[in-house]
């Protein structure tokens, strides 16, 4: 028997969650089933649970989480692994558990030299920040301004667009200001007058805007610098009619490139070029605590649940 984490209603997950014990699921001929180390949390994590993203009744109850690393526990003749390696699973559904069962190719080989955790905490913002970057077809001659510089999604769009030579602006709050310069981006504040304040510490007009918060201040002063064929977005769902690219991962581009973007995050996290910050890690049973203790403004770095 095992261990996972369902939501059995939509709503708030302190209230909705429940950790059930259920038989270790058995893969088939294509499936691999892995013991899980460590699940990374997201966003939309909580939003699934609390109804944000569809509250479809005959969906429930939930199995959440959307990334997981772990080892090879079983697996389908035909999938390709065998017990024991260390692997990534993303997308993953049902994360939240002591074993989770998916298709081998959402199965990724795990670098030796990458942890559990960080790798847990990577593909997901990772994908998401390479799908924005090839959206924009960025290049060394933009100026990219980044909305929420210092959150998963958007360190390593800042991460990966300074390493393409590009001039990157972004915004955050004062105490991620440090952060985003080691990062090589000119941070500035955005609670005040942003348009100005973006003006005044990048004199170079911005070519380009990657939007990971969606408030209305970000849309503004990204439709005031730019053209909207050159703002993408991931957060910002209620829009319409404004012509701004909307990114959820399920553009043909991105699939497309989604194999090439996530052996190059694992490489490249592994060698120690991109980094992936932990902000705190939580037992199988505090679930609920975790999806809680997201967004508003919390500490820098992504939750990790430990089965
Ligand atoms: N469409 C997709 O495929 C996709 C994929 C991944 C994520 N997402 C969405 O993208 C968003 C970001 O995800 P994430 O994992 O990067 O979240 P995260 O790590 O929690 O980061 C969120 C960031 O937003 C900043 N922030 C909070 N309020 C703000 C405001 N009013 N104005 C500007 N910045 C603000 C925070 O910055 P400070 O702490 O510096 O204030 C924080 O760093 C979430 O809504 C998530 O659901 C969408």
């Amino acid at each position: 028997m095992a261990l996972r984490i369902l939501a059995a209603d939509y709503g708030d997950p302190e209230a909705v969650l429940q950790i059930v014990d259920q038989p270790v699921p058995e893969p088939d001929d294509g499936d691999v089933v892995v013991r899980v180390r460590s699940a990374g949390v997201n966003p939309f994590d909580a939003k699934q649970v609390r109804g944000l993203v569809g509250a479809d009744p005959a969906k429930l109850p939930l199995s959440i989480g959307g990334e997981a690393a772990g080892v090879v526990h079983a697996a389908g003749a035909s999938s390709g692994f065998r017990p024991g390696e260390e692997v990534v699973v993303y997308p993953a559904t049902g994360a939240f558990a002591e074993f989770l069962v998916a298709p081998a190719a959402h199965v990724h080989r795990k670098p030796a030299d990458l942890g559990f955790n960080e790798a847990s905490a990577l593909l997901l913002a990772g994908v998401t920040a390479a799908d924005i970057l090839a959206t924009l077809e960025l290049t060394a001659d933009d100026v990219l301004l980044v909305h929420g510089g210092a959150g998963a999604v958007g360190s390593i769009v800042v991460s990966r667009a300074v390493t393409a030579g590009a001039t990157v602006i972004a915004t955050a709050s004062p105490a991620n200001h440090v952060h985003l310069r080691s990062l090589g981006a000119v941070p500035v504040a955005y609670d005040g007058d942003l348009l100005a304040a973006v003006r005044t510490a990048m004199p170079s007009p911005v070519t380009a805007v990657a939007d990971t918060v969606g408030t209305d201040q970000a849309i503004d002063v990204s439709l005031a610098l730019v053209p909207a064929d050159r703002i993408v977005s991931i957060a910002a769902w209620g829009l319409t009619g404004e012509g701004i690219t909307m990114v959820d991962g399920s553009t043909p581009a991105s699939r497309r490139n989604r194999r090439e973007a996530i052996a190059g995050l694992l490489d490249d996290a592994a060698a120690g070029r991109l980094a992936v910050e932990i902000g705190g890690t939580f037992p199988l049973q505090d679930t609920a605590a975790a999806l809680s203790a997201l967004g508003g403004h919390r500490p820098r770095g992504k939750l990790i649940i430990h089965p």
